[in-house]
């Protein structure tokens, strides 16, 4: 038994109305061919071919992140059974199996195209077509039947009025006979209101030429929902994250309410962590266990460790380990690593910097290519001069120093293990371990001013 699976992705998706290719627009964080050929490689198939055409370089960066998928291209959109025509050299064993997919169904499951094809295998026909019965079947081919056979796919445009009343569709996936599909697509013609080759013309070719061909209706219609509008890319999406939120929670994620916890396809999230709603997890963020994330948090692309506290804030591309309590209104910027027990407070800026365990920064503050000793404390509004209006420059401070409120410290500087900075400095040399630095105007006291400043009135 050999399977070849086609994935077409060659079309431009007009009804979008969108510069970018159809297939790569996301569904809750990944292209929605991505999305399909990650459910595809979860099936039997041996060998996957996909079809390219619209934005044919663009598609086909996605195939490269995949081992073992053959592209090719068809020139020019001439319709789904041209499309599938442009992969005939590798269909593969002729004695095998072919299965049909469109780019763009990104809610099929690879459970449910494996039970598809094992339905297909188990009834000897010639072809199977996957079929749902829908509410609104607006828009898509009705699946014309004959006892438990089909005899033909009519698509909305070419559709009569007693077809169009037909709730059966056509989900768009397929399993062929190899012999069988080949044969069926040499007689496929353009002859229709949209002068394309349909796919699904093959289908009642195929019945013409005596050939069994079966429906396999799924029970839930919601899995074969294709994309072709802006609108339904966005309730595809929402389906997919509810399904992300569900595989969460029964992994022992708490959300006060999954419907406003966006978390995307690749995130993961430890046991007993609860998110709050407003809360939006993307790319490969990896939170752990027994964390709380409140309010509208932000985490792209970052490892969170266990018991960490985070409200309202934003963290991309950075490290934040066990215990951490970050926000409200921190914004962690890339390449930050928050060591064990490290506190950012409200308004803190971070980038490129290494905050050692046990690190206190509550207020106000930006720290840019800094490294924070362990303990130390840095005081509400202190800024670290990163930039000199061509490079950036490092700041390094101690363990177990204090950095007094107000300070700015003029990078490159260095600030020695338990040195102590008096507010409101600004620093431009360096402090040495242990050392007081004050750098501010003695403070000048006139008493009874005021009294005399009345008087010579
Ligand atoms: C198609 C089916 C319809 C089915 C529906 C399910 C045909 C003729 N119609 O209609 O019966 O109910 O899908 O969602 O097949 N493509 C190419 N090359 C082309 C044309 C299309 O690669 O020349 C690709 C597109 O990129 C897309 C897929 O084929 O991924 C389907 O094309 P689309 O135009 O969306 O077909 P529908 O009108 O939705
Ligand atoms: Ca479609």
């Amino acid at each position: 038994m050999s399977l070849t699976a086609i994935v077409l992705a060659a079309g431009k998706g007009t009804r979008m109305k969108s510069d970018l290719p159809k297939v790569l627009h996301k569904v809750n964080g990944i292209p929605m061919i991505e999305k399909i050929l990650r459910e595809v490689r979860k099936t039997p198939a041996g060998k996957i071919v996909l079809v390219l055409g619209h934005g044919a370089d663009l598609v086909g960066e996605v195939a490269k992140k995949h081992e073992n998928i053959t592209t090719v291209l068809q020139k020019e959109q001439l319709g789904t059974g041209h499309a599938v025509l442009q992969a005939k050299a590798h269909f593969g064993d002729p004695g095998g199996d072919v299965m049909i997919l469109y780019g763009d169904t990104p809610l099929l499951r690879n459970e449910t195209l494996t039970a598809f094809y094992e339905t297909f295998r188990a009834s000897g026909a010639g072809a199977c077509v996957m079929t749902a019965v829908v509410e609104n079947p607006f828009g898509y081919g009705r699946v014309l039947t004959k006892g438990d056979e089909i005899t033909s796919i009519v698509e909305e445009k070419d559709a009569a009025p007693e077809q169009k009343a037909v709730r059966e569709i056509n989900a768009g996936v397929y399993c062929f006979k190899t012999a069988d599909l080949a044969s069926a697509l040499d007689n496929i013609t353009n002859d229709n209101e949209k002068k394309e080759y349909y796919l699904t013309d093959a289908i009642g070719l195929l019945g013409k030429a005596g050939k069994k061909v079966v429906a396999c209706r799924l029970d839930d219609p919601a899995e074969v929902m294709g994309i072709n509008s802006k609108v339904e890319l966005a309730l595809a999406a929402k389906v997919l994250r509810k399904r992300k939120n569900r595989s969460l929670m029964e992994q022992g994620v708490l959300m006060i309410d999954p419907d406003a916890a966006y978390v995307e396809e690749d995130v993961s999230v430890g046991r007993d962590t609860l998110l709050w709603p407003g809360v939006l997890l993307q790319g490969r963020a990896a939170l752990g266990a027994n964390c709380e994330i409140i309010g509208n948090t932000r985490i792209i692309d970052s490892t969170v460790g266990d018991h960490v506290r985070i409200e309202s804030s934003v963290i991309e591309q950075s490290v934040v380990e066990n215990g951490v309590t970050i926000g409200p209104f921190a914004h962690l910027r890339p390449l930050s690593h928050l060591k064990e027990n490290v506190h950012i407070g409200n308004f803190v800026e971070t980038k490129k910097s290494t905050l050692e365990k046990g690190v206190k920064s509550g207020h106000l503050t930006y720290l840019g290519d800094a490294h924070i000793g362990e303990n130390t404390n840095i005081g509400a509004g202190t800024i670290t001069c990163n930039y000199d209006g061509t490079k950036k420059n490092p700041t390094t401070i101690g363990k177990n120093a204090f950095i007094g409120s107000d300070s700015i410290l003029v990078a490159p500087v260095a600030i020695g293990d338990g040195a102590y900075i008096g507010a409101g400095s600004v620093i431009t040399k360096q402090v040495p371990e242990n050392a007081l630095s004050v750098e501010r105007n003695k403070q000048l006291i006139k008493t009874n001013w005021r009294k005399k400043e009345n008087e010579g009135n």
